[in-house]
């Protein structure tokens, strides 16, 4: 039998060497497997005389136990070095600052409905929702623009569908967000004070219009709200949304059917050098219609119009996105184009607000 003492300090020499767990893996089974040379030798035991068989045994056994005793000791040890290896590798300082990473942007025509929500809930407007798809009594009748009347031709209305024999008027895709006005009255009467911001949809397409596109409504019944009133909003809305000190509007007198008296409402502008700026220079641009809400709109909404009155206006949203981002077609807003999204959208924590400021 080889000499017990000098495979010892073989074997346990090589489990001090091993430089892994693959490596002491094969020790043991070079020592202690099924054909190990310490297994190999406990089973030449049974060819010995007892006396002897029983020192040798012994002696065996001691010497397998120190050898498992020595591997698995080894094994933890380089588990402990593997672990304190990664927890230095993986060092982490959790008072730095998070690292700012993009996940996507706000959209500019989002970003202003949050501009615009936040501006007018200032203002104490709440905020008010309708159907897109909308019945014709809404989208028209209510609003007093009877069957025969030119605006619904001007409207570029996308009708549904309705099943064949069916004789009742079709919906429609909304035209406009005035029906909100209608469904914000007969759900919570006068006096409120709302905004509608939401999708609407024409049949046209060109640089400046696209099928579908986005408006906000606002509309105030009192009891003695005026065109004063109005005027006022408007002014205190342009200062806050274009971000200056000056802003003037002119009230151009016009027609709609929902208000009496009608305005059309310009903001003073200058071109100069191509650039847009707001509350300067000589030109004047168009930004939304409004007027003192029609008696029959009232009525038809369940407000009695000789007790109340107010004024309503709308006002489309991407336009206004276009106005004060100096974004030139409008297209461009719905291609979900990436490189478009990253250069004109916003980033995602920055909600607006009017006392933090509305787009830094
Ligand atoms: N609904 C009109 C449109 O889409 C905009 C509008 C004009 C809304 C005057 C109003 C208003 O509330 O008073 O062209």
């Amino acid at each position: 039998m080889a000499d017990l003492n000098t495979l010892k300090g073989k074997y346990l020499a090589g489990i001090a060497a091993a430089a892994d767990e693959g490596a002491l893996e094969e020790i043991r089974l070079a020592a202690l497997g099924k054909k190990g040379e310490i297994s190999l030798m406990m089973r030449e035991l049974g060819g010995m005389a007892p006396e002897a068989r029983q020192a040798a045994g012994a002696q065996l056994n001691v010497l397998k136990d120190e050898i498992d005793a020595a591997l698995r000791a080894r094994k933890a040890g380089l588990a402990d070095a593997a672990l304190d290896a990664r927890l230095a590798a993986e060092w982490l300082d959790v008072t730095l600052p998070a690292r700012p990473r993009r996940v996507g942007t706000i959209h500019p025509v989002s970003q202003v409905m949050d501009e615009v929500t936040a501006i007018f809930a200032d203002m104490g407007f709440a905020v008010a929702e309708g159907p897109q798809v909308e019945s014709d009594f809404f989208n028209f009748d209510a609003l007093n623009i009877a069957p025969e009347h030119p605006a619904r031709q001007e409207h570029d209305t996308f009708f549904m569908a309705r099943a064949e024999g069916d004789p009742r008027p079709p919906h429609v895709l909304r035209t406009h967000t005035s029906p909100v006005q209608i469904r914000a009255m007969q759900a919570q009467g006068a006096p409120i004070r709302v905004i509608a911001p939401g999708r609407v949809y024409r049949m046209d397409m060109d640089q400046t219009h696209a099928p579908m596109f986005h408006q906000v409504e606002g509309l105030a019944i009192g009891r003695d709200i005026s065109m004063a009133n109005l005027k006022w909003t408007l002014e205190e809305f342009c200062r806050a949304f274009f971000e200056v000190a000056n802003v003037e509007l002119r009230f151009r007198a016009s027609h709609f059917p929902f208000t009496e008296p009608s305005a059309e409402v310009d903001i003073r502008c200058s071109w100069a050098g191509g650039q847009l700026k707001i509350g300067e220079g000589n030109d004047w641009l168009e930004i939304l219609g409004s007027g003192m809400v029609h008696p029959k709109v009232l009525a038809a909404a369940g407000v009695d119009p000789a007790e109340w009155q107010g004024f309503a206006f709308g006002m489309g949203i991407d336009r206004l996105a276009m106005l004060k981002y100096g974004i030139p077609d409008l297209r461009a807003f719905f291609e979900s184009d990436l490189r478009w999204l990253r250069h004109y959208g916003f980033a995602a924590g920055d909600v607006p607000t009017v006392h933090g400021g509305l787009s830094r």
